[in-house]
């Protein structure tokens, strides 16, 4: 550990106050500030925690500036071509690649955990056709919690081993199973003898009367996907899910406040969003328009899958989708996808203007995994759902690394007051 240590010194009194600088492995260091209020007396004020780092993690490392992403010390790019979906899901969880049998075990664990309850199908019934897919997959996953009263005693590795399982497992099932309720079609079980992803789009694209083979150029870029989207550190949704789990709130609870926060267009609503505004630009000519108007002040427009809190490079996974999107609609949808054009042509022009040059605003990796997703015949309104199923296994990775920290605490930020100082209640009739 550094002994080094920054001083705050506050001008009006003169006083000083020396705090220690925490370095992590990679990365700038943190003043810990944990005693600040005790020693001297104020708060720190960080809204969007722009200079904060909430807690110690081993799991993933980001360098926005350089653009490098890293789970557990791999770099995204070597994982992201390499490994399968459960492979990294398996590293995430329990920090280091499997060996042979260990993934083979890990395989078996979650393929047993893919069934539903019954009953959960009765609760599904009861959203009307037209829910949108992340309000059910909300519901459904906190009611889980409803049905494993077997393993939800938090302080109880083995249960919160357990909880993770059936969370990484049941996921894709209940996306399948709410896309199904909303286009009015019978669940469909899942299959054993499928790898992950496979299984997935057979939940999504069969029916009992219709056989479907989920193809391989499919089931690779699901799995790349799914890869990508699997963790990035403390952003919001996982910062829910460790505040949530910070009050000893049950891990199903917790995912499910995850997955609320994901919802957000400026998270993981972004992917759907930027289809949306595809479709909404329409046509390659539009676009000098659109940007100016993401340039003017005064209209609320966005570039939709533009820009990143920590990024101020290319998105690495962004680079990723890129290539890989070209491959999956020359091998599965028709060549020259309009959408594909037009998104190409929106980045080449925003990547040349002084705004988001000078902003540093980049392709993030939701400004393509829409249009592979399309391509997949997967709806607009399942887009954020996918990403949850992929980010459960980074949640439940941030939410057993805190539940086994013994420096865990609830997480209690403060504020600076505003409202109006001590006054009186007065009756009705005097005010
Ligand atoms: N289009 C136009 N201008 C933008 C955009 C954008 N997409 N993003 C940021 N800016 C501008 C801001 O207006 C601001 O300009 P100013 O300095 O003149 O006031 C400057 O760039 C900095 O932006 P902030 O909003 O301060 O950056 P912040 O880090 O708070 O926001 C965010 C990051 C939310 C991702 C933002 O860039 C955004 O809304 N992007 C569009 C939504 C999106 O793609 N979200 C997905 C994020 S990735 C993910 O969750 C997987």
């Amino acid at each position: 550990m550094s002994n080094e240590t920054i001083t705050v010194i506050n001008n009006a009194t003169g006083e000083r106050h020396d705090f220690p600088l925490r370095q992590g492995s990679l990365g700038p260091a943190a003043v810990d500030i944990s005693s600040l209020y005790k020693e001297a007396g104020f708060f720190t004020y960080d809204p969007g925690f722009m200079s904060t780092a909430s807690c110690n993690s081993a799991i993933t490392y980001i360098d926005g500036e350089e653009g490098v992403l890293l789970y557990r010390g791999y770099p995204i790019e070597q994982l992201a071509t390499k490994a399968s979906f459960l492979e990294v899901a398996y590293l995430l969880l329990y920090g280091d690649l499997p060996d042979e049998k260990a993934l083979v075990d890990f395989e078996k664990i979650i393929t047993r955990h893919t069934m539903l309850n019954e009953n959960l199908k009765d609760f599904l019934d009861g959203f009307h056709y037209d829910a949108h897919p992340m309000a059910m997959l909300v519901g459904v996953v906190g009611s889980l919690s409803a049905f494993y009263h077997d393993s939800l005693s938090v302080n109880d590795p083995r249960h919160r081993e357990i909880s993770a399982h059936r969370l990484i497992a049941k996921l894709p099932t209940i996306a399948a199973a709410a896309y199904k309720h909303s286009v009015g079609e019978p669940i469909m079980y899942p299959r054993n003898d499928l790898r992950y992803c496979a299984n997935f789009l057979h939940m999504m694209f069969a029916t009992p009367c219709e056989h479907y083979k989920p193809g391989l150029v499919a089931e690779k870029a699901m799995n790349l996907l799914f890869i990508l989207h699997a963790d990035h550190e403390q952003n919001a949704s996982t910062s829910t899910v460790r505040l949530a789990g910070s009050s000893g709130a049950n891990p199903f609870a917790c995912i499910a406040a995850g997955i609320a926060s994901l919802w957000g267009p400026a998270h993981g609503g972004a992917n759907e969003a930027v289809l949306d505004m595809l479709l909404e630009i329409g046509d390659v000519k539009e676009v000098p328009r659109y940007i100016e108007k993401a340039k003017d002040k005064d209209d609320p427009f966005r570039l939709m899958g533009f820009g990143h809190r920590v990024y101020k490079n290319y998105d690495p996974r962004a680079k990723i989708i890129r290539e890989v999107c070209h491959q999956v609609l020359d091998e599965i949808a028709d060549v020259n996808n309009p959408l594909l054009e037009l998104a190409m042509k929106l980045e080449e022009i925003a990547l040349n203007d002084e705004y988001f040059v000078e902003r540093k605003l980049y392709p993030n990796v939701d400004f393509y995994s829409g249009i592979i997703y399309q391509a997949l015949g997967i709806p607009r309104n399942m887009f954020t759902v996918m990403f949850a199923v992929a980010r459960t296994v980074g949640w439940v990775s941030h939410w057993l690394e805190m539940m086994s920290d013994s420096n865990n605490r609830i997480g209690r930020p403060r504020q600076i007051y505003r409202g109006p100082t001590q006054r009186d209640y007065l009756p009705i009739s005097k005010r």
